[in-house]
């Protein structure tokens, strides 16, 4: 695959899963404009490891929760690299809360982080695409999409409207850009699982095993690069978890 002299903006692109991302489209040849939100040392690093492959690379700090900021961040990446052909939503926010007790601010770090980042950043992003030579969007979006989960209620309906946007995103930005997404089943532990937790989703999977970042990454360029008429489509790596309910 050979993305040379592309530009990829990738959100939540410090750590995790959003690096293993962004190391992946550089690799391929892509030049990277690297969102963070909080962790700014971590986003260096990679940063560092991205120019260390020969692409360059930006750096922009932004809260996606915030309409404004998310504005500004499609408007420096773009003004960074002059163009922007490929935009990962991967940061996300991913908050435990039970049900009743959920607040009013619970909710809105769901929804602002989760769905209204990725609506503004890819409406920014899509005006450019469009007036340009087009690109593609990839939403990042987990299986709470599709089946709930007890005490990550606003969580899995964020990430539902997330998958439901990206449906609306490619039936209306087409023809010049096409948008899809990728539905990780568990990938890189969440700080708050305990190991057993963890494991415990290895031994009920049907393939016994757990996916990587890398995975997702993988599942990413196939969606960047793979074939063209992909338009719309949300890919599920999960190891096949999601029949077994
Ligand atoms: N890990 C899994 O097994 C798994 C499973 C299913 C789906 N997914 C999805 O895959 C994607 C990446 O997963 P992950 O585990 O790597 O995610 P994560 O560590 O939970 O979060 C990714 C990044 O989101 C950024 N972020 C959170 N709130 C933000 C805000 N208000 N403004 C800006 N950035 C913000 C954080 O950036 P900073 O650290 O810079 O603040 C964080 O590094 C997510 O969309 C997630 O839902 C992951």
């Amino acid at each position: 695959m050979n993305l040379a002299g592309k530009v990829a903006l990738v959100t939540g692109g410090a750590h995790r899963v959003g690096k293993a991302i962004a190391l992946a489209l550089a690799h391929a040849g892509a030049n990277i404009a690297l969102h963070y939100g909080k962790s700014a040392a971590a986003a260096q690093k990679t940063a560092s490891e991205i120019s260390a492959l020969g692409r360059w690379v930006s750096l922009h700090q932004a809260d996606l929760a915030c309409w404004s900021e998310a504005v500004a961040l499609g408007h420096a990446a773009l003004a960074a690299f002059g163009r922007v052909d490929v935009l990962v939503n991967s940061a996300s926010s991913f908050v435990p809360n039970d049900y009743l007790s959920t607040t009013e601010a619970d909710f809105d770090l769901a929804f602002d982080v989760n769905v209204k980042g990725p609506f503004v950043l890819s409406q920014v992003i899509a005006r450019a695409m469009m007036a340009g030579e087009g690109g593609t969007i990839i939403n990042i979006v987990d299986e709470g999409a599709f089946y709930p989960w007890r005490n990550y209620v606003a969580h899995g309906v964020s990430k539902a409207a997330l998958l439901a946007l990206t449906r609306a995103q490619a039936l209306n930005l087409g023809p010049k850009v096409r948008v899809n997404a990728v539905c990780p089943g568990p990938v890189l532990k969440p700080p708050e699982y305990s190991d057993a937790q963890w494991e415990a989703l290895r031994e009920t999977n049907p393939l016994r095993a757990l996916g990587t970042a890398e995975q997702v990454a993988e599942t990413v360029l196939f969606l960047v690069a793979g074939p063209q008429f992909i338009n719309g489509e949300c890919i599920v790596l999960d190891g096949g978890r999601m029949w077994q309910r």
